[in-house]
């Protein structure tokens, strides 16, 4: 989280969990628990974004992000634009910060951005008088994967305090378990990380989680499997030696998954890659896997984040080194 009141509700933008409290989390997860009900029901429009303009700015491929936040700003009464960038100027060579001049040229209230480069959206949101949301930026982070986990583990179990939650796999290049490990550790649970050691990052210790190499001894006595997608893209070289090896080591399946608590709940942010981090079935179990869920409660977080952010004063100061939202742009 960056600047003037970023810390502290009414928040201006939503960069990061980093910077986040335990009151903030709890706010948001409270209010979304108000959205998950509204959701539910067979009119699900409201009209508090009535004459707001969103705009969803994704550099990178989605599929739940960018159709959730879309949702939640159309069921929250905004007009949402989805910008992808195959089909914008950036395609002719337009550099970000002119792409950010030029959007906010539009006067838009919230920007929602995917950016493969760790730090893009946090340069965007210097540029921008409004709202920026981080849907995910490189590796980084994506604050509302946390929190919509967040959101299911706290609904199904009750609580996320004195909860242990093993994430599991490629952890170097995902965002989703950056997030996810601030998150649950301000809430305080407890966290490993479960990965060979070529996919992890270096002082995870200091992240103030348990390291493990091995499934079987990081799953046990566990509340919650967290898996993870191996993140190719991010990849440059070979981090594992075959997806079959991978999945012998570090694919969820029953064997492995009977070392946690027998009533230990599985996610995946998804996409899912099924037979290389996690068992077909077992994804599918309805006992066990809360993949749905996380998609549910991820139209709720988006449009709890949407409501408070809107909620900041009009009159905050403007953003910028010259006191303006230029930033040198033309
Ligand atoms: C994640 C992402 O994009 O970081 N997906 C998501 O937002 N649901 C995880 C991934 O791509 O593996």
């Amino acid at each position: 989280m960056s600047d003037i009141s970023a810390n502290q509700p009414p928040f201006r933008h939503l960069l990061g969990i980093e910077g986040l409290s335990a009151p903030d989390i709890t706010e948001i997860l409270d209010l979304s628990d108000e959205y998950v009900a509204q959701n539910r029901q067979v009119d699900k429009k409201r009209s508090i974004l009535g004459g707001r303009t969103q705009i969803n700015l994704f550099f990178e491929t989605s599929t739940r992000t960018r159709t959730s936040f879309e949702l939640a700003g159309k069921r929250l009464g905004a007009d949402v634009i989805n910008m992808t960038a195959t089909a914008s100027a950036i395609k002719k060579g337009e550099t970000l910060i002119d792409t950010a001049a030029t959007l906010n040229a539009m006067h838009p209230d919230t920007l929602v951005v995917r950016h493969p480069h760790s730090g893009a959206v946090a340069l965007l949101s210097q540029k921008m008088d409004c709202s920026v949301i981080n849907a995910g930026d490189g590796s980084h982070e994506h604050p509302t994967q946390a929190l919509l986990d967040a959101l299911t583990i706290r609904r199904r179990l009750g609580h996320l305090h004195g909860l242990t939650v093993a994430i599991c796999g490629d952890i170097l290049h995902s965002r989703v378990a950056r997030s996810n490990i601030m998150l649950l550790n301000i809430m305080g649970a407890h966290v490993r990380a479960i990965a060979p050691p070529t996919l992890l990052p270096g002082q995870m210790d200091r992240m103030g989680v348990d390291v493990y190499h091995n499934m079987e001894k990081g799953l046990r006595d566990v509340d919650i499997v967290m898996m993870l997608r191996l993140q190719n893209e991010r990849m440059n070289g070979a981090y594992v030696p075959s997806t079959r090896e991978y999945y012998h080591f570090f694919g969820l399946d029953q064997a492995k998954l009977s070392k946690a608590k027998p009533e230990a709940l599985i996610m995946h942010p998804g996409p899912m890659n099924r037979g290389v981090e996690i068992d077909s079935e077992l994804a599918d179990d309805i006992n066990r896997s809360v993949i749905r869920e996380q998609v549910e409660m991820g139209v709720a977080v988006r449009m709890a984040v949407l409501d408070l952010l809107s909620r900041r004063p009009s009159n905050l100061p403007p953003i910028g080194p010259s006191g303006g939202p230029d930033g040198g742009a033309s």
